[in-house]
C-alpha cells in the first residue's frame, strides 16, 4: 500500500529546502529513481490483476505526475535564484558616487542655471518659450532679415554651411532666423523668446566663442514702441543681474531692426555689452506676413554665456565648456 498524500507532502517540504541543482538531482532520484518507493510499487503492479491492477496503476501514475510537478517548480525556483545572484537588482534611487568623494552631489551647469532663471523671468512677463531648429535655411537666417547674399552684414557672422546643400542650409548664426519663421505661422500680438545654440566662424577669445547660446526676444503688437523695448529690457536685466543694474542703449546697425541698438548693462561699476536690439524693420514684418499699418514690434538677442560670466564673475567664457570639474564645481 502506498500513501500518495504523505509522499507528496514530504517531497514538497524537502523541495523547499533545496539550495542548488545538485540537491535537486538527489531529490529526483530519491522519489523517481530505481530504488524509489514508486519504482518498487510499479514493480509490484505486475503481480496484480484486473480491476485492482488498473486502480493502483492509475494511483501510481497520478503520484508520479504530482512528484514531477513538485520537481519542476523546484527547478524554476532554483533558476530564479541563480539569475538573481547573477543580476543583482539595484536601487535606482540611491545617490550616485562622484569621482573623488562619496559625498559630492552634482548640480546644473552655470549656463543651465542662467537659462532656468531666464525662462522663469520671461514666463512671469507673459512670454512664450519657443523651440527652434539649429539647422536653418539661408533664407530665414539671412535673406528674410534683409541680408541678401552679397550684403556686407553677413560677413560678421559668416559661417559654416551644410555640405551638398548648395549653401542653402547652415548651422544658424543667430536665433534671429526664428523671427520670420514664427511670424509666418502665428498671428500678432505675441511675445516670445527663442533660446538656442548658434554657430559662427569666430576668432575665439575670452569673450567670443564659435558656438554659444542665445536668447532671442520678439514682441509684435499694436503700438509697440522703442520705449517699450527699453522698459522691458530694463526690467528683465534687473531681474537677471540684480536691482542695482543699469542699462544703456548705444546706436548700432542690424539690417533687420530700425533703429538698432547695442544693449549694455552696468554691473559692479562696469559697462558690459549684452547683445543687440531694435525695432523690427518693416520689411521683416512684411516678409512675415504682418500688416505694418497695424503692427510694430521689437526684438533683441543676447548671449547666455555672457550673462553667466558676468553673474558668476568668470574671466574667460571659454572655461564654461571645458570639461574641468574643479572649475564647474564652484557654482
Ligand atoms: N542677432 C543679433 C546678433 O546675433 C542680435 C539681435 C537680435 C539684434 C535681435 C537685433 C535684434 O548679434
Amino acid at each position: 500500500m502506498i500513501k500518495s498524500a504523505s509522499i507528496i507532502g514530504e517531497i514538497k517540504s524537502s523541495s523547499l529546502k533545496l539550495k542548488n541543482k545538485k540537491d535537486l538531482v538527489l531529490l529526483r532520484s530519491k522519489y523517481l529513481g530505481k530504488k524509489s518507493l514508486l519504482a518498487s510499487a510499479m514493480a509490484d503492479l505486475a503481480q496484480l490483476k484486473g480491476a485492482q491492477r488498473a486502480k493502483l496503476g492509475r494511483e501510481l501514475n497520478s503520484l508520479k505526475e504530482s512528484i514531477e510537478a513538485v520537481l519542476a517548480s523546484a527547478q524554476t525556483r532554483l533558476e530564479d535564484l541563480e539569475n538573481q545572484t547573477q543580476y543583482q537588482p539595484f536601487d535606482i534611487s540611491s545617490p550616485g558616487k562622484s569621482l573623488s568623494s562619496e559625498s559630492r552631489v552634482g548640480h546644473l551647469h552655470p549656463v543651465s542655471l542662467v537659462l532656468k532663471e531666464t525662462y522663469q523671468i520671461f514666463t512671469e512677463l507673459g512670454f512664450a518659450i519657443v523651440d527652434s531648429p539649429e539647422i536653418e535655411s539661408d533664407w530665414f537666417n539671412f535673406e528674410a532679415l534683409n541680408m541678401p547674399a552679397t550684403h556686407p552684414a553677413r560677413e560678421m557672422q559668416d559661417t559654416f554651411y551644410i555640405k551638398n546643400s548648395n549653401q542653402k542650409f547652415l548651422p544658424r548664426t543667430h536665433t534671429s532666423g526664428m523671427q520670420v519663421r514664427f511670424m509666418l505661422e502665428n498671428k500678432p500680438p505675441f511675445k516670445i523668446i527663442v533660446p538656442g545654440k548658434v554657430f559662427r566662424s569666430e576668432n575665439e577669445d575670452a569673450t567670443h566663442s564659435w558656438s554659444f547660446n542665445q536668447v532671442e526676444g520678439l514682441v509684435v503688437g499694436k503700438g509697440v514702441s522703442m520705449a517699450n523695448l527699453k522698459g522691458a529690457l530694463l526690467q528683465i536685466v534687473k531681474r537677471q543681474l540684480g536691482k542695482e543694474t543699469e542699462i544703456r542703449f548705444r546706436p548700432s546697425y542690424f539690417p533687420y531692426t530700425e533703429p538698432s541698438v547695442e544693449l549694455d548693462a552696468k554691473y559692479n561699476g562696469k559697462w558690459l555689452e549684452l547683445g543687440g536690439a531694435g525695432m523690427v524693420h518693416p520689411d521683416v514684418l512684411k516678409k512675415g506676413g504682418i500688416d505694418t499699418e497695424q503692427y510694430s514690434g521689437f526684438a533683441f538677442g543676447w548671449g547666455v554665456e555672457r550673462i553667466a560670466v558676468i553673474k558668476y564673475n568668470i574671466d574667460d567664457l571659454r572655461q564654461l565648456w571645458r570639461p574641468k570639474i574643479e572649475f564647474l564645481e564652484q557654482f
